[in-house]
């Protein structure tokens, strides 16, 4: 027999298949491997990601603090989870071409560390005798310890070759093939590669863009006009005021949460291309009255924050809509001290009154195409089959924002998504009353913006999260 042997004090083999072998048993007789606590913290949010659909961003924190990881460790646990998570598709096909039984039918905690293991081997430079060996020791430790030998010699094969060997292999050819290679060689499902392609139009900027989707998004922070002013908050946290947002700053490193000005809400996280559809909403020419607004799609409140903060300035109010209740309260915990009612309702019939607004931002439930740099799993979770019922909510929601604006009132349809149904098509049946304006010279020096009247940020040409914005007038 080739491959490695089963030490027999391991109880029954356990091949890393699902089956009638009943629960793995840990052997009591011999002590588990120390296993290194950066991948079992990355080991452990796979299994979050996996089994109870966590949000990556969200759980990777608690882990860390829990296994109390800081400084390089916390570094390398957050490398190895996003980048697993992220590549997933593209570790799947590889570690599928490795393996003589169809992943689907693996131990979900057998099929997380061959995932580790191969993203180490794939896209670090990790040795690849130790991201083999390390894998293989958090496999004896854990709850499928019969399963150490399978994924060794699996993960010896998937290390027989670079990442261009296994991409060279696996993709199509890139010249007969360009989506469906790319869609391989950046780990992206090949319906958002070729709504990426459709958006952009030009095919040499593709790459560009879905390489943009695989590296970790910079932290930026918004100060809230009134509330801290922006050259003293980059002074404050060493950072660097932003190209574009007067109220943006680049915050070089360090852990947001730990700055006091967030900590007591005179600042906040907030992408740069987040706060210029803000502001742009906020700045569009309006004659008349200008002092009430809405959002009608608010939470977690973000957007609802810095126009509220505007409003405080200039003596307005703004009515800030969401549908999720928890969402509702995160809004409410967000624009604490700011002249922002919230209400929890449905936007398509909020049940406020209608023809009142001076400003409508609508920033619109949508599958998020335009932050998948933030959301490392969710390329993977989302499904083609999302974007109808998604678009249909949108044109449904800018029906209501068309009643809720005044005649000559602005309504600022944002998505975070550069999808073409979910922004030209939903604009492109617009109600009748609702004129388009021309964006662009609302987001001043920023460039490439193409030829309007629309305009569509992305990561590789701005930095920001590629956020759509029309600007409509009621007539
Ligand atoms: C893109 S997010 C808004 C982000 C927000 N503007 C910010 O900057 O923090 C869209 C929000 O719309 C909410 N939503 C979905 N359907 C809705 C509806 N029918 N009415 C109101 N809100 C809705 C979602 O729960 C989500 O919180």
């Amino acid at each position: 027999m080739t491959g490695p042997r089963h030490r027999p004090d391991r109880g029954p083999k356990h091949t890393g298949r699902k089956g009638p072998t009943g629960p793995p048993r840990r052997p009591s007789t011999t002590r588990p491997p120390e296993v290194d606590p950066s991948r079992q913290v990355a080991l452990d949010l796979l299994a979050a990601v996996r089994e109870r659909s966590a949000y990556a961003n969200l759980t990777l924190p608690g882990l860390l603090a829990e296994a109390r990881l800081s400084g390089r460790d916390a570094a390398l646990a957050t490398e190895l989870a996003y980048g697993s998570c992220r590549m997933l598709g593209q570790l799947d096909a590889v570690l599928q071409a490795c393996s003589d039984r169809e992943l689907a039918d693996l131990d979900g905690p057998v099929l997380d560390a061959l995932r580790l293991g191969a993203y180490q081997l794939l896209h670090t430079r990790i040795p690849s005798h130790a991201a083999v060996s390390v894998t293989v020791d958090l496999v004896r430790a854990g709850s499928r310890p019969g399963a150490a030998g399978f994924t060794n010699a699996v993960l010896r094969k998937v290390g027989a070759a670079d990442l261009a060997g296994w991409v060279e292999r696996l993709a199509p050819a890139r010249d007969e093939d360009l989506i469906g290679y790319l869609s391989l060689a950046t780990a992206h499902p090949r319906w958002i590669t070729t709504a990426l392609a459709d958006s952009l139009g030009d095919a040499n900027d593709l790459e560009p863009a879905l390489a943009a989707d695989d590296r970790p998004a910079g932290v930026h922070l918004v100060a809230r006009p009134g509330g801290i002013d922006r050259d003293e908050l980059a002074a404050e946290v060493d950072g660097t005021p932003a190209r574009w947002s007067p109220y943006g700053v680049y915050l070089p490193q360090g852990d947001p949460g730990r700055i006091e000005a967030v900590r007591d809400g005179r600042a906040a996280v907030q992408d740069e291309g987040s706060q210029l559809m803000a502001v742009a909403a906020a700045t569009a020419p309006l004659d008349g009255r200008d002092e009430r607004w809405m959002d009608l799609a608010a939470g977690p409140g973000g957007k609802a924050a810095l126009l509220g903060a505007l409003l405080a300035e200039r003596g307005g109010e703004l009515d800030a809509v969401e549908i999720t209740p928890h969402r509702a309260d995160l809004v409410r915990r967000t624009v604490r001290g700011l002249p922002v009612r919230v209400h929890t309702a449905d936007g398509r019939d909020p049940g406020l009154p209608e023809g009142e607004y001076d400003r409508v931002l609508l920033d619109a439930p949508c599958t998020g195409l335009g932050a998948l740099r933030r959301r490392p799993e969710a390329r993977w979770r989302r499904d083609r089959g999302d974007v109808a019922g998604l678009v249909r909510l949108q044109r449904e929601l800018l029906d209501s924002a068309a009643r809720m604006v005044r005649p000559g009132g602005i309504v600022a349809y944002v998505t975070c998504s550069p999808h073409l149904s979910e922004t030209e098509g939903v604009i492109g049946r617009r109600p009748r009353d609702l004129e388009l304006i021309d964006a662009r010279p609302l987001l001043p020096g920023v460039p490439q913006l193409g030829d309007g009247p629309t305009v569509q940020l992305w990561p590789h040409r701005h930095g920001t999260d590629a956020m759509f914005l029309a600007l409509l007038r009621r007539a």
